[in-house]
C-alpha cells in the first residue's frame, strides 16, 4: 500500500505511513523535488544522499522523483552538475527554457501541475528563490500537496529583486519552512511563520564539505588556465540588477579590467545572461588581457577556483556563502545581501556597483591578506550549522 493512496489526510500522511510501517512492513513515502537552475542542482545532491542513507536503515522507504523545469538547459548550466555530483538525471524535464518571468513561470505551472497529478507525491520539496521554486510552491499548494521549502526565510528586503518576490510567496504557501540560519528563522518569525519553521543549517555547506577535497583531486582548472595558488581573483556576476542596467554593468566590467591591470588576473566564468547583456548593452567594451573570461565551469572546477583565489568578487547568493565556507575574502557587488552573517562575521563586504567602493574593498582585503590568512570556521558553525543540514531537513519533513 502506498501512502499516497491515503487521500484527505494532508500533512499527517507521511507520519501515519511510517507509523504503520511497523504493522505492515514497507511503506513508501513519496517525495518530489523541483529544481531548474544551477544552484538548485547543487542543493539537491546532499538531500538525495540523505534519502539513500535513510533507505538503508529505516523500515519505511522513501521514493524520490526529481522534476527539472528546464529553466537552465545548457550542458554547463545543468547536466554537468548531475554528473559531477553523481546524481541520477531528473526523471522528468519540462524543457521550459528561457523567457520573460510570466511566460516562463506560467509554462512551469502548467507542466508541474500535470506531473503532480500523475505522481501524487506526499511532499513537494522546493529550493531557494528562483521562478522554478515559486512555480512548484503554487502548483502544489493548489493541489493540497504539502510543500517543504529548503532555504526558507532569506530576505533582502528589496522587492525589486524577482528572487525576493519568489521567496516571500513560496514561504507563505509552504507547509514546512527549512531555515538555513538563525537570521532566516527570525525573518520568518517577524512574518508570523514561526510555527512552520525549523532551523536546519545550510545545505550548500553540506555540498561544499563533501566535494572540496574531491575538487582538489579531480579538477585540473588551475593548470588548464595556467593559474598559481593565490595569484588571481575569481569573479562571477549574473544578477538582473547588474546585468540589465547598462551603467551598473559597465561600471563592474570596467572595474574587473582595472583589477586585472593593477592587482592580479581576474578569472571570470561568465553566466550566459551576462554574456548576452554585454553583447547587447556594451558592444564596444573589450576585456583586459589579464581578465580571463571563461564559459560557466562545473562545480568541481568552481570549488577549486574559489579555494585557490586571493579574493572573490560576486553578486551570486550561493557563491558568497561558498567563499565564506572556504575562508576566502569576498566582495559582493550588490546593494544588500540576504547572507548577512557573512558580512557581520567580517568575511564579506557589500559595495554595490560603485567602482570606488569596489576598489577600496579590494585594497582593504589585500592589506588584510598581507597580515595572514583569514579564518571564519567558528562563525560558519554558529550560523550555518555543521554540514549535516540534509539530515535535519529530512527529519523535519518526516516528523
Ligand atoms: C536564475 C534565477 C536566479 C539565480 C540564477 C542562477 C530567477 C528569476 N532567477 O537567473 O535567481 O540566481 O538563475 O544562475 O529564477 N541562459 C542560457 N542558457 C541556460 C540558461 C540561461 O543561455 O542554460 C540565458 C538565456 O539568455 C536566459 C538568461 O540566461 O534568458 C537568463 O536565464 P534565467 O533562467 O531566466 O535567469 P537567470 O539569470 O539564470
Ligand atoms: N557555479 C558553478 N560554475 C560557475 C559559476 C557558479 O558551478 O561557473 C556554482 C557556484 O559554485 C555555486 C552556484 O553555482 O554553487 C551558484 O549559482 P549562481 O551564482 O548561478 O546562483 P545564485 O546562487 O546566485 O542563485
Amino acid at each position: 500500500m502506498k501512502s499516497r493512496n491515503w487521500k484527505g489526510l494532508g500533512t499527517l500522511r507521511p507520519k501515519l505511513c511510517i507509523f504503520t510501517s511497523c504493522l505492515f512492513k514497507i511503506q513508501i513515502v513519496k517525495l518530489l523535488s523541483i529544481v531548474g537552475a544551477r544552484p538548485q542542482f547543487i542543493k539537491l545532491a546532499p538531500l538525495l544522499q540523505a534519502i539513500d542513507r535513510y533507505n538503508l536503515h529505516a523500515s519505511a522507504s522513501l521514493e524520490h522523483v526529481t522534476l527539472h523545469t528546464g529553466q537552465h538547459y545548457d550542458n554547463n548550466m545543468s547536466d554537468i552538475f548531475f554528473e559531477e555530483l553523481e546524481m541520477p538525471h531528473a526523471e522528468v524535464n519540462l524543457g521550459v527554457g528561457s523567457g520573460p518571468h510570466g511566460k516562463q513561470t506560467g509554462k512551469m505551472l502548467e507542466g508541474i501541475e500535470e506531473i503532480l497529478q500523475r505522481e501524487k507525491p506526499d511532499w513537494l520539496i522546493i529550493f531557494g528563490d528562483t521562478n522554478s521554486t515559486v512555480a512548484g510552491a503554487l502548483a502544489a499548494a493548489k493541489l493540497h500537496i504539502p510543500v517543504a521549502h529548503i532555504e526558507a526565510g532569506l530576505r533582502s528586503f528589496n522587492r525589486k529583486m524577482p528572487e525576493e518576490i519568489n521567496r516571500v510567496v513560496s514561504d507563505h504557501i509552504s507547509d514546512i519552512l527549512l531555515a538555513p540560519t538563525p537570521t532566516a528563522v527570525k525573518n520568518l518569525e517577524v512574518e508570523g511563520l514561526a510555527k512552520k519553521t525549523v532551523l536546519t543549517g545550510d545545505i550548500m555547506y553540506d555540498t561544499v564539505l563533501r566535494n572540496v577535497e574531491l575538487s582538489r583531486k579531480k579538477s585540473d582548472v588551475l593548470s588548464r588556465e595556467s593559474l598559481a595558488d593565490q595569484s588571481y581573483y575569481i569573479a562571477t556576476m549574473h544578477r538582473a540588477e547588474n546585468t540589465d542596467d547598462p551603467t551598473r554593468l559597465g561600471a563592474i566590467m570596467n572595474c574587473f579590467n582595472e583589477m586585472a591591470d593593477r592587482h592580479h588576473p581576474v578569472v571570470f566564468p561568465m553566466h550566459p545572461r551576462t554574456k548576452h547583456r554585454i553583447e547587447q548593452l556594451l558592444p564596444d567594451w573589450t576585456p583586459h588581457k589579464n581578465l580571463k573570461i571563461l564559459a560557466p565551469v562545473g562545480y568541481l572546477d568552481m570549488l577549486q577556483l574559489v579555494s585557490s583565489a586571493r579574493i572573490a568578487l560576486t553578486d551570486s547568493g550561493g557563491l558568497q556563502k561558498e567563499v565564506f565556507f572556504m575562508n576566502r575574502p569576498c566582495v559582493t557587488m550588490r546593494d544588500e545581501t540576504e547572507w548577512v552573517e557573512t558580512v557581520s562575521s567580517g568575511g564579506n563586504v557589500i559595495t554595490g556597483a560603485d567602482p570606488e567602493a569596489i576598489r577600496q574593498a579590494v585594497s582593504n582585503w589585500e592589506e588584510k591578506l598581507k597580515e595572514g590568512e583569514v579564518d571564519f570556521t567558528q562563525q560558519i558553525h554558529e550560523n550555518f550549522g555543521k554540514g549535516d543540514a540534509a539530515e535535519h531537513i529530512l527529519n523535519a519533513i518526516l516528523n
